[in-house]
Order: C-alpha cells, then sequence, then structure tokens
C-alpha cells in the first residue's frame, strides 16, 4: 500500500483509543458479545458443539459477525476459547460448557509432552476465522484477537476443570516449583506464537485474558505469573498492534501492572478507572469497567451508571468502555444496544 492510499484508511476509533489519540467518540465493546444472551448464536450452537463451532471458520466468523451486525460496536472480538491453542499443543479437552482436560498437566513429563504451538500447523482454522472475518468487516470495527495468560490456562490445566477458587491450581503453584515454571515458560511462548499469528492474519489488537491470576497473593502474583506475561509480551514489541491485558480481580497488584510493555489494561467493576488511571499512568488506556449486573437495571438506572463510568474514565480520551466482565447469558439484547447506543452519543465530539 502507498502511502498516501495509508493515510486515507482511517484508523478504527477503538485502536486510537488504544494508542491514546483523540476519537471521534468514546470506543465500546462488550466482552463476551458473541455468545448465548443471542437468539441467533444459540440457533447456530443448537446445531453444533462448542469445540466444533471455533474449529470451522466459515460458523466461527459468522458468530463473530452477528453482535456487529446487531449492535453499533467499535469492535469484533475473535469467536473461540483461551483453550483453543492448547488443544492445538496436543492436549484433549472437551467444553461442558467451561473446559475439562482429559489429563490434567502435573509433571515435567506432562509439560513435555505439549507440543510448542506452530499456529499455522495446529489451529490453522483461527487464522482462517480472523482472516474472513476481517474480510468481512467495515474499516472502522476493529478486530480484537485474544488469547489466556499464562497462569490462567495453567488453572485450568493443572485443576482439569472450571473452578471458583482454583484451590488445586494455586497449592500446585506453591508445592511444584519446577513443573510450574517450565509450563509457564511453554505457555509464554506458544502464546506469543498464536497472538503473532492472529495479528498477521488481520487482528488489530490483541488482548490477554487474565482471569484467574488476581486470584494469587500479592508475592505470587508478583513471582509466578507477572514474569510469564512480561516474558510473553517482550516477545510481540516489534508488532504495531496494541496489547490489552484484562487484570481481572487485580486491584491490589496495579502497581505492578503499570510496569508491564502493554497500551491497555482492562479493569472490572470492583474499582474505579480513575484511581487505576493514577496507578497506572498517563501512558496507558484504560477498558471497562461497567458491572454485568447494571444491564438487568432499568434503563434509565443503566444510562446513569454508564455516566458514572464515563465521568469516572475522566475526560481526555484513553478510554474504551466496556463491561468490567463477560456478558451473562440471560442479558436482554436490548439493553446492550441501549449501552453502545448512549456510550456514542454522551461522548460524540467530547475532548
Ligand atoms: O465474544 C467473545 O468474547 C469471544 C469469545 C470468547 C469465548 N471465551 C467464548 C465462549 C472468549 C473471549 C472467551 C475467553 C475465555 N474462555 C475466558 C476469558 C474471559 C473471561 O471470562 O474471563 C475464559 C476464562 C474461558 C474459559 C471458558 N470457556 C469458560 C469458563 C467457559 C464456560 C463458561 C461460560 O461462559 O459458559 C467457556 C466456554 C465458552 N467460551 C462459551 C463461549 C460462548 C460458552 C459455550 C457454549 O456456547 O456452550
Amino acid at each position: 500500500m502507498s502511502a498516501l492510499t495509508k493515510a486515507k484508511v482511517q484508523t478504527p476509533p477503538l485502536i486510537a483509543a488504544a494508542r491514546g489519540e483523540a476519537t471521534p467518540h468514546t470506543p465500546v465493546w462488550i466482552m463476551r458479545q458473541a455468545g448465548r444472551y443471542l437468539p441467533e448464536y444459540r440457533r447456530v450452537r443448537s446445531k453444533t458443539e462448542f469445540g466444533a463451532l471455533t474449529r470451522t471458520p466459515d460458523l466461527a466468523a459468522e458468530v463473530t459477525l452477528q453482535p456487529v451486525r446487531r449492535f453499533n460496536l467499535d469492535a469484533a472480538i475473535l469467536f473461540s476459547d483461551i483453550m483453543v491453542p492448547v488443544e492445538g499443543m496436543g492436549v484433549d479437552l472437551t467444553y461442558a460448557p467451561g473446559p475439562v482436560i482429559a489429563h490434567p498437566i502435573r509433571t515435567l513429563k506432562d509439560v513435555a509432552k505439549l507440543r510448542p504451538l506452530v499456529p499455522e500447523r495446529d489451529v490453522p482454522y483461527v487464522l482462517e476465522t480472523v482472516r474472513m472475518v476481517r474480510a468481512e468487516l467495515p474499516p472502522h470495527v476493529a478486530l480484537i484477537g485474544f488469547a489466556g495468560s499464562p497462569f490462567t490456562v495453567l488453572s485450568y490445566l493443572v485443576s482439569g476443570k472450571p473452578s471458583k477458587e482454583f484451590a488445586t491450581a494455586r497449592a500446585f503453584v506453591q508445592s511444584e516449583p519446577e513443573v510450574t515454571a517450565a509450563l509457564l515458560d511453554h505457555l509464554a511462548d506458544s502464546t506469543a506464537a498464536y497472538l503473532r499469528a492472529q495479528a498477521e492474519a488481520g487482528a488489530q489488537a490483541l488482548m490477554l485474558f487474565e482471569s484467574w491470576g488476581g486470584l494469587l497473593g500479592r508475592g505470587d502474583f508478583a513471582r509466578i505469573a507477572l514474569p510469564s506475561v512480561q516474558r510473553l509480551v517482550s516477545k510481540l514489541k516489534d508488532l504495531d498492534v496494541p496489547l490489552i491485558y484484562f487484570a481481572n480481580n487485580c486491584w491490589t497488584v496495579l502497581d505492578l501492572i503499570a510496569g508491564l510493555d502493554v497500551q491497555v489494561v482492562g479493569l472490572d467493576w470492583r474499582g474505579s478507572l480513575a484511581q487505576a488511571r493514577t496507578v497506572l499512568g498517563k501512558g496507558k488506556t484504560v477498558q471497562g469497567n461497567l458491572d454485568p449486573a447494571s444491564l438487568f437495571a432499568p434503563p434509565e438506572v443503566l444510562k446513569r451508571r454508564i455516566d458514572d463510568v464515563l465521568a469516572d474514565a475522566g475526560p481526555g480520551g484513553g478510554h474504551i468502555f466496556n463491561l468490567g466482565h463477560g456478558i451473562w447469558p440471560e442479558t436482554d439484547p436490548d439493553a446492550v444496544a441501549r449501552l453502545v447506543d448512549h456510550v456514542h452519543s454522551r461522548t460524540e465530539g467530547r475532548p
């Protein structure tokens, strides 16, 4: 592409906001925006098992695009799961509906059996989905690729199934430092390759879900979870693609996260975006953080709660609006439409 043509192609607002640049409105998307709260998703799912859906590009692309057709969203997120690359590494897993691992990983021998991920060979369907979605999306809608953080993926691999507290995984990382280090290194390296391949296929931002790192104590987060994230992001430094680190339940370790080489930090609803900005510093964009429960409140209350989040984020950009965690399956899609439209109309033309 010539420099002139390139200059004419507008930067999607979400990408501009991730870089801290001015945007025409505050960009908005919803974690888990493709999913069971949408009847059109349930129709596709009624005919296809979840794992098969992630491995079938036309269906995964269709489901990725469903929320973008229905709402005025500023981004699509690839329809997949944080466990998809793990299947590509040779792990036998099913979804019920959360990931269940046939043989949990507990020894150095188990870790050595994991294939280092070669995305084009091991998960070609993900890259094909990214290419198909990018070809269909209008230019102002950004495509977000994603992966789970090394510790979050380790939690499932060691526990073997979803858990509220992940006691098995937390005891494991305290008791088996050598296996933990080997597994986290493997996951960091393979996940870096995986995210790079998504960017090369057309993903314009990359999100890393630290869904369960916040269960760790501060010392364990600093010694175990964070270095593996640092290792991962250091391998993506040359990419001109913003990285979003979703720091779920991580308010007590935000000062440590401030040192990460990422452009955006995603935050849950438990804390204040203004306080997060103080801790994270000027260079970082914040993403979040409406309570998913607010979508169940009457329309006027929902609007007020959105206004509160916008006020907390403050003027001057550097904010991507989102929920504080994934949307719940019982949510009314009309509430999502109201949310997206309200964020846009309140912030249009605002400095
Ligand atoms: O729209 C999107 O956000 C893209 C799709 C997406 C899914 N999973 C689809 C999915 C994304 C980004 C994920 C990430 C994911 N997966 C995370 C990190 C995000 C977070 O919530 O913190 C985690 C922890 C997982 C692991 C996982 N996969 C769980 C816990 C579950 C079951 C819980 C649930 O929501 O039902 C899954 C299965 C899953 N992944 C579903 C979907 C739509 C439900 C499967 C179904 O249709 O039956």
